[in-house]
């Protein structure tokens, strides 16, 4: 049994009237590749928020190994973030910085590294590692959006975190740009031995590579399962979410 790395428990997020969260469970398990599926807008990116401490839930706890996030102040978070990488939906580059300094930015910010071979070696080792050898001066307009997912996803496992999240590394990718980020993912969980969240409404990549499937619908998870169980189960919502998907893919269903 793989050990546990991350463990919500009960976790309750609203925004005014709008309950988003709703008592979410879910345990990740060190060295696999966890999916959180579920329509658009149902509070996956939240979840992922309240997992790196950048929002606090209403109610609940959410244990990185032992230790409850929820209620470290921002000193104790900020030791705690550099376990955790984190892929934001949109890479969220800063435009105004090289693909170097973007890169260089959490290894300084975190690590203190200072200015020199050693910080511009790894920059190099990352960008090699992602498939963009040589893009160092690049700047992120002058980037496919492909190619900036990769950088984004240089500067999240920069620091060697144990564990990376991925917020929707596919969506608004051709379906061929989708795999090779997929293999990158694969990549990170298997030769890097970082443990993986991704969030995805793309089925198709889920089934993919997750070890495991989580369904977020209604504010909490109605479904956790390997990726077979998920295409046994008989769970309505998820039948239906994984009905509708592979119809939109022009696949086969069960
Ligand atoms: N900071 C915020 N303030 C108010 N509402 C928010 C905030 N962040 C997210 N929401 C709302 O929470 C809901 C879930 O958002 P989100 O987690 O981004 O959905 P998903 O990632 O599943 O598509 C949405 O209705 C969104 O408008
Ligand atoms: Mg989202």
């Amino acid at each position: 049994m793989a050990e546990t790395i991350v463990k919500v428990r009960n976790v309750f997020k609203s925004f005014g009237e709008h309950k988003i969260l709703n008592g979410v469970d879910l345990d990740i398990e060190e060295g696999r590749i966890t999916a959180v599926i579920g329509k658009s807008g149902t509070g996956k990116s939240v979840l992922l928020k309240n997992i790196i401490g950048i929002m606090k839930p209403d109610k609940g706890e959410i244990f990185f190994r032992d230790k409850d996030i929820v209620k470290m102040n921002k000193e104790e978070l900020l030791e705690i973030r550099k376990n955790i990488g984190y892929l934001f939906q949109d890479a969220a580059l800063f435009d105004f910085m090289s693909v170097e300094d973007n890169i260089k930015f959490p290894l300084v910010e975190q690590l203190g590294m200072k200015e020199g071979k050693e910080l511009s070696g790894r920059v190099a080792e990352l960008l090699e590692l992602v498939g963009l050898p040589g893009t160092e001066k690049k700047f992120p307009s002058e980037l496919s959006g492909g190619m900036r997912k990769r950088v984004g996803l240089a500067r999240a496992i920069a620091v060697k975190p144990k564990i990376v999240l991925f917020d929707e590394p596919t969506t608004g990718l051709d379906p061929i740009l989708a795999e090779s980020i997929d293999e990158l993912i694969d990549m990170v969980n298997k030769e890097l031995n970082m443990t993986c969240v991704v969030i995805s409404h793309d089925i198709a990549s889920v089934f993919r590579h997750a070890d495991k499937i989580a369904l977020l619908y209604d504010g909490v998870i109605q479904f956790c399962g390997k990726p077979d169980e998920a295409y046994a189960s008989e769970h309505e919502v998820l039948r239906h979410f994984i009905s509708n998907s592979f119809r939109k893919f022009g696949a086969e269903t069960r």
